[in-house]
Parts: C-alpha cells; sequence; structure tokens
C-alpha cells in the first residue's frame, strides 16, 4: 500500500504529494504495509496491469464482482450493480464484468479459470446490500485463489475502512494484503473529500505519466487532512475502540426481548439488525385523515 508519492517515482509530478521523505517514512513505521497515496478517480489502475503484464488481448480483460455490491454511482460503476436502482434510465453501461454471488468460493474459483479476467472486486464487508459479513477465511481463500490464478484482489474499503470494523482495514482480520485497496469516507475523517485507490508500484507505475489526472488530484490540504485522520485513528486507539463496542453494542441488541428482530450481524461498528417482515393485514387502519 501507499501514501503519499515520494522517493524516485515515475508518477507525473500532479500528482505527487508534498511529504517530505520524513513524513513518508513515519507513516510507513506506523502503518506497517502502507507506502504511497494516490488521490484517484479509482478505476484506471484494473486494467492497465491486465493487458500490460498478464498479456490479455486489447479490450479483453474482466472484472469478476459479487452480486449486491455498491461500488459507487458512475457509469462504469453502476454498470457492474445488480441492484435495478442503480441501473434503470442509466445506461448504455460498461461491458466486461462477471457477477458471481458473494461469499461464494466455489463460483469464484470457476470463474477465475477465464484466462481474460483481470481482476476481482469485492466489499470485505457488504456495506449497501444490509451489512452482510462473510463466512470467515473467505477473503483468505478469495485472494488465496487470486493469486493462484494471476488475478488482481482489490478490496473496495470504502465503507469498511480506517477502523471501522475493528482494524485498521477489514481485510486485517484474515491477514489479506490486497493488490489494489479503495478507501474514501474515513480516511479524511470526513472532513475533506478524499478518496485513494492503494497499490504497490507493480501495479500503479502500469500508469504512465499522462494517462491518468484530475483537477483536484494531489491536493495537498486534503492530504494533510487525511494523514491528520489517520494520526487520530492511531492516536485514539480507534480501532481497538470499535472493536470493544462493537462486542457491547451486538450482546446488547441481541439481549432486546423482540419477536421482530431476526439477526444481529456486524463487525466492530458496522453493524446491522435484519428485522422480521410483518403483515399489517390484521391491523384497521383508518381511512380518514384523524386530525
Ligand atoms: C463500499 C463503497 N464503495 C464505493 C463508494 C463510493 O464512493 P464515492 O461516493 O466516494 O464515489 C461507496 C459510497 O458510499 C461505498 O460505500
Amino acid at each position: 500500500m501507499k501514501i503519499g508519492i515520494l522517493r524516485e517515482t515515475k508518477i507525473p509530478p500532479d500528482n505527487r504529494v508534498p511529504l517530505t521523505p520524513e513524513q513518508c517514512r513515519q507513516i510507513e513505521a506506523d502503518y506497517p504495509g502502507i507506502k504511497i497515496i494516490v488521490q484517484s478517480s479509482k478505476n484506471r489502475c484494473f486494467n492497465d496491469k491486465a493487458y500490460t503484464k498478464k498479456g490479455i488481448a486489447e479490450n479483453q480483460a474482466k472484472i469478476i464482482v459479487c452480486e449486491g455490491n455498491f461500488h459507487g454511482r458512475t457509469i462504469t460503476i453502476v454498470s457492474m450493480s445488480t441492484d435495478p436502482d442503480a441501473k434503470k434510465d442509466f445506461g448504455p453501461f460498461t461491458p466486461g464484468f462477471i457477477t458471481i454471488p458473494y461469499n461464494d468460493i466455489p463460483a469464484l474459483e470457476k470463474e477465475l479459470k477465464d484466462p481474460n479476467v483481470a481482476g476481482f472486486l469485492v466489499e470485505p464487508i457488504q456495506g449497501e446490500a444490509g451489512v452482510f459479513v462473510p463466512d470467515e477465511g473467505y477473503l483468505k481463500k478469495a485472494y488465496d485463489l487470486c493469486k493462484a490464478n494471476n488475478v488482481l484482489f482489490i478490496a473496495d474499503e470504502v465503507q469498511t475502512g480506517i477502523a471501522r470494523t475493528g482494524k485498521l482495514l477489514a481485510v486485517d482480520h484474515e491477514g489479506v494484503h490486497a493488490d489494489i485497496l479503495i478507501l474514501g469516507k474515513a480516511i479524511s475523517g470526513g472532513v475533506m473529500p478524499v478518496s485513494a485507490v492503494l497499490a504497490d508500484d507493480e501495479i500503479m507505475l502500469c500508469i504512465k505519466p499522462g494517462e491518468h489526472g484530475s483537477t483536484f488530484g494531489g491536493n495537498p490540504i486534503a492530504n494533510k487532512v487525511a494523514i491528520a485522520a489517520l494520526e487520530v485513528v492511531k492516536d485514539e486507539k480507534l480501532a481497538e475502540n470499535a472493536e470493544k463496542l462493537g462486542q457491547i453494542f451486538r450482546k446488547e441488541l441481541k439481549n432486546i426481548d423482540s419477536d421482530r428482530i431476526e439477526m444481529v450481524r456486524g463487525k466492530g461498528l458496522l453493524n446491522a439488525i435484519a428485522i422480521k417482515p410483518v403483515s399489517y393485514t390484521h391491523l384497521t387502519l383508518p381511512t380518514k385523515r384523524i386530525v
């Protein structure tokens, strides 16, 4: 993973982040595995590596995604959605996605046999879909299968990342080091619009100077805010706090004596209560406005 662009790098100057090498080394020491952040519009590097490194024929690369996913609202992103509300009246859509059920290792294994698959994009916990926590071991097995098939494991941690689930990253629960990590929201403490795609040089440098940019990319203030927010997360032990409070929260919710509660699920402070659907046919509703 990467935070702030430093050292010798071929990343174009507009995308560089003004951190001193000392600051970068400090961040690297504090957050093992993290090296550089490139502020980014998220999509560019997925397929690039597939063409330049894996040798997939032009325009043939595919990305495996999961049913019930939520990765945002741009056209390519809603193209991979299975939510009719996200797609209706927004086409035409971007091709190249294979959809499999979430939390389904055999389905992933089958689709990974396709040599044109470049990446597997997954939320470690499906947030918008209803806080679906996959089976323990799912992420690690999926990661190992991706490695064995020379496919990038791409974790969308926009919702699960930065201490929310009781670890800095939700993939940390299973010791997975995603090839590409997508962060947003909490990375700036919710104060500045910052999102980031993180990857090692082998992947990130597939994007050549001039191939990627954005008007506000590499914004120094935004990066300072993101660094300050990460410091708060560390200093105030917010991951440990989320783990501790999440345990209490779920325990107390489970203690509620109600036949409407079907299930309580979640990790850290990302939780959901599944409510049993109820039929109102037995109720006599007023036919006129009372007030
Ligand atoms: C899991 C996940 N991915 C991606 C996004 C989209 O992020 P943005 O709104 O910054 O494009 C969201 C937004 O809620 C999200 O929850």
